[in-house]
Parts: C-alpha cells; structure tokens; sequence
C-alpha cells in the first residue's frame, strides 16, 4: 500500500517489449516503462524470438528499477506482483514468468499470471476511470482479431475469432510484400494517408451471415497478387493507393461486425483494444458510426494500444481481487486460450 492505495507491479514480455509498470487500484498508472526491441527486429523484416529473448533478459532488471523509481515505490509498497503468462512467444513469456516468481518468492508479494488479451482490454480501465462491465470489446493485436463481451472483470463471452491470419499479422504481410519494413501496421497506416481509398477494389469477406468470425488471409492473397502482377508488367506500383485500399476493406469488415455485435448484444458501450487499435482510420471510422449510433466509444491512447506492463497491472488487479493469487508453480504458455 502507499497512500491507502493497493499497488500493483505489472510484468510484460510476450512478444518484442520488455514493460515494467507501477499502477495503483487497477486504474491510476504511476509509471509504464516500455523498452522496445524495435530497432533491433527491424533489421531481420520481423520478431526473431531467441533474439527477443536475450533482450528481455538483459532489460528486465533494468526496466523493473526505473518503474519502481519513477512511481516512487520500493518492494515494501508493492501489494501484488502480475505478470504475462500467455499467450506469446514461450522464450520472451519465461523471462518475465521467472523474472515475476523470484521477486515473489524473494520478497512474499503475490503473484498472478496474466492473459495478455485480457491486459489490452483492461488497457480501458486505465484511461476511462468511469468504464465498468458491461460492454463489447474489439481486439486487433498481431496475433488476436476478436469481438468479446465483457459481462464482468474477469468474466467475458468470446462471440467471434480468427478463421486464419490476424489482422495485425495481415497489415504486417502486406508492408513486407511492398517492402516498407517493420513492424508493417504503422507503416501502412502512414503511407495510407497519401492514397486513395477506392483505386483498388479488394474483396470485404463478411463470412456466413451472422458469423462474428474474421477471415483475411483472402484479402492478403488478393493484395500480394496484385502488388506482383503490376510489377511483372513493370507498371509504377503507387503505394499509398494499394495502403489506402487495403486499410480500407479491413476497416469496412471491423467496422461493420462491431456494429453489428452491438445491435445483437444491445450494446451502447464498445472498447478497442489491442496494437492495431492505434490505427488511424479505423479510429476514425469507429468515431464515426458510434457517433451515428449514440454508442460510447472507448479507445485508448496509442501507449496503451502496443503492449505494456500498466495493461497487465490493471487486469493483475481485478483478477487477485476475484480470484485470489497464484502459486510459483505459474507457467508460460505460447497458446494460452482466452
Ligand atoms: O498488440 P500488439 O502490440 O502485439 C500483439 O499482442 O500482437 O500488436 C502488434 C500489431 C502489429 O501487427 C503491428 O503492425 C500492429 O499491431 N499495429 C498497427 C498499427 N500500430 C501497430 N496496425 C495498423 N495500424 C497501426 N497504426
Ligand atoms: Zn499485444
């Protein structure tokens, strides 16, 4: 506890950011240190996970300090220790795994591991202080496209899924395909704005009707296809309008399933969550819509879209509040379900 608040030390390293975060009653952030692999994986064209690994290792410890010295808080303060344990890249998972149990068991602090989606979707706690199940969820991560329904903290309904490649591993493919480099999401984005939206007609794949479901490895095909054929025919590639058209068919098929989640489930909240929800005219286009449909709209600031140790602090804090702690037997796991 520091002044009567109950303190959280939030662990993240799933994927390519070492994140240590101080957050207080689930909800306030004191501190969100975020040490980025980028520059490192940009050289390879992606995450290469023993690299990954050796950095979170050498950061981790590091990391934890400046947290802790930035919110003012020694281990004495510090009332639960949550850390990711899934899913993720397994070497980059143990390290913050380990790192979590040895600090619980050095120090007596409780431990909880943490569902990495569930943390994108408590990043909403962080920012909206008035934001209270329940409400409907998108998730747009590298690996995750997915519509829930959040009916308590640490309950929620899974209404729709990925049938094949995620939507941020899509926007990834598809930047490397025209070379832009990585990671691929902001790349297009950017490049995007110069373009126009409706030079390409790519396909919207809506799936069954009523499906909540997500398909876009088609529309991948469809972009890689048509970026080859007009370089086979030495055509001038303008890759604004390929970013443009491409953002917009996957923005028109999130848009339109999220809305029509909210009908069904009677809705009048929606949260975005998750890395490829700093996306520029998906933002926009949800701002849009939900204005239309007097939804409230809930989208955290782009630092809390990417992966972080507050998002995991927060979801730490309402899952030891329901369920309590657990033990050092704590694993990682690659493939943790929902
Ligand atoms: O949630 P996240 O940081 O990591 C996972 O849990 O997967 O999401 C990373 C993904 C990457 O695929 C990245 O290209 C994408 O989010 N992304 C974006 C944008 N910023 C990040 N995609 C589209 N537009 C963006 N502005
Ligand atoms: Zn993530």
């Amino acid at each position: 506890m520091k002044y009567g608040k109950f303190i959280t030390l939030g662990i993240e390293t799933s994927c390519d950011e070492t994140s240590i975060a101080v957050v207080a009653e689930g909800r306030e952030i004191l501190s969100n240190v975020i040490s980025s692999q980028i520059d490192i994986h940009t050289k390879f064209g992606g995450v290469v996970p023993e690299i990954a690994s050796r950095h979170h290792l050498q950061d981790i410890n590091g990391a934890i300090e400046d947290a802790m010295k930035e919110a003012d808080v020694d281990f004495a303060d510090i009332d639960l220790i949550g850390v990711t344990n899934g899913p993720g890249l397994i070497g980059a998972l143990v390290i913050g795994v380990a790192t979590a149990k040895a600090l619980s068991f050095a120090t007596g602090i409780p431990l909880v591991g943490v569902n990495h989606m569930h943390g994108h979707i408590s990043a909403n706690y962080l920012q909206y202080a008035e934001l209270k199940p329940p409400f409907l969820t998108l998730i747009v991560s590298g690996g995750h496209t997915n519509l829930v329904y959040i009916t308590d903290y640490n309950k929620c309904e899974v209404i729709g899924g990925t049938r094949d490649d995620a939507v941020g591993e899509t926007y990834d493919k598809v930047a490397r395909v025209m070379g832009l480099g990585y990671p691929g999401g902001p790349k297009v984005d950017r490049a995007a704005k110069d373009g126009n939206p409706d030079a390409i007609e790519f396909k919207r794949v809506m799936l069954e009707k009523n499906s909540f479901d997500f398909s876009f490895s088609g529309l991948k095909t469809q972009v890689l296809n048509h970026v080859n054929r007009e370089k086979m025919a030495k055509k001038d590639l303008y890759i604004p309008d390929v970013c443009a058209s491409f953002q917009q068919s996957v923005t028109d098929v999130l848009v339109e399933k999220t809305m029509r989640a909210a009908a069904k489930y009677e809705t009048d909240r929606i949260a975005v969550a998750g890395g490829v929800a700093a996306n520029s005219a998906l933002r926009d286009a949800l701002e849009k819509r939900c204005r239309e449909k007097n939804i409230k709209l809930y989208l955290p600031k782009p630092v809390l879209c990417t992966d972080n140790g507050a998002m995991i602090g927060s979801a730490a804090y309402y899952q030891y509040k329901a369920q309590g702690a657990d033990d050092l037997f704590l694993d990682a796991h690659a493939g943790l379900p929902f």
